[in-house]
């Protein structure tokens, strides 16, 4: 695993914009894996800017979506398909159908996990994926204790992400979604490369285990120790309890 330790958020999306730019320049039609939340927002931001510059070109590029809100309305705009295609597909000029996703209002969940495994798997897998990390590990939703082969599958919020997802919902923890679908953890370790990007002071312990404690089902982001092509990007609060 390599640790690339900048100074802020804004610089830690600056550089994996640059590694997806790059990317992009020798694969323009590369599956590009997305998470949501506020981390990656600074890197789709600087993805735009390029874009707008020139410096990189996102016509041919495929997105891939890491996890979901189960049983929110299709459309509702919290639904993490609504923010990509506000965050991501709209600001880059990338078409829906080039978009791939999970049904989080299907009539059977179960049915569309399975569905997703096999989207991915047809479009040949994904070569870049971005991951945030939750405070307590968890990387797309795969919550503490998350078995390490797991594929994309319904998950139940614990209460600590339900109350750090509740700005989305109007301060509310009883609004957020207890239930997700998300990548497993089996699944996303067969992305080619892993791009973990942490930023701030609160992510510091979850880095730390990460990175240098114990490959564990209880820190879900320690699978990343097991993958051939992974880098950590943190802001330097975020490298604070790093050894
Ligand atoms: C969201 C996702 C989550 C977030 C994590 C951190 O698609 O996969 O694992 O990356 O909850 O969220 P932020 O970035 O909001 O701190």
């Amino acid at each position: 695993m390599e640790v690339v330790i900048v100074e802020n958020a804004a610089a830690g999306g600056a550089l994996v914009a640059e590694a997806v730019a790059r990317l992009l320049a020798r694969r323009p039609d590369a599956l590009i894996g997305v998470a949501t939340g506020s981390t990656p927002i600074p890197v789709y931001a600087a993805l735009a800017a390029m874009a707008r510059r020139g410096e990189a070109d996102l016509s041919r590029a495929r997105i891939a979506q890491l996890d979901e809100y189960a049983g929110l309305p299709p459309g509702h705009p919290e639904s993490y398909r609504s923010v990509l295609v506000r965050q991501v597909l709209e600001p880059l000029g990338i078409p829906a159908d080039s978009f791939l996703g999970p049904d989080g209002s299907a009539d059977d969940p179960v049915a569309a996990c399975a569905a997703y495994d096999r989207a991915l798997a047809a479009a040949g897998g994904v070569d870049l994926q971005l991951l945030g990390i939750g405070t307590d590990g968890h990387i797309g939703f795969n919550e503490p204790c998350s078995s390490l082969s797991s594929r994309t599958r319904l998950k139940t919020l614990t209460e600590r992400t339900r109350a750090d997802n509740a700005r989305f919902f109007g301060d509310d923890p009883d609004r957020v979604p207890r239930h997700v679908i998300t990548q497993g953890v089996g699944t996303i370790l067969e992305a080619r490369h892993l791009v973990l990007l942490a930023t701030g002071e609160a992510k510091a312990e979850a880095v730390a285990a990460t990175v240098e404690g114990p490959l564990t089902a209880r820190c879900p982001s320690s699978a990343l120790q097991l993958h051939p092509h992974a880098t950590v990007v943190a802001d330097e609060a975020a490298a604070s309890r790093l050894e």
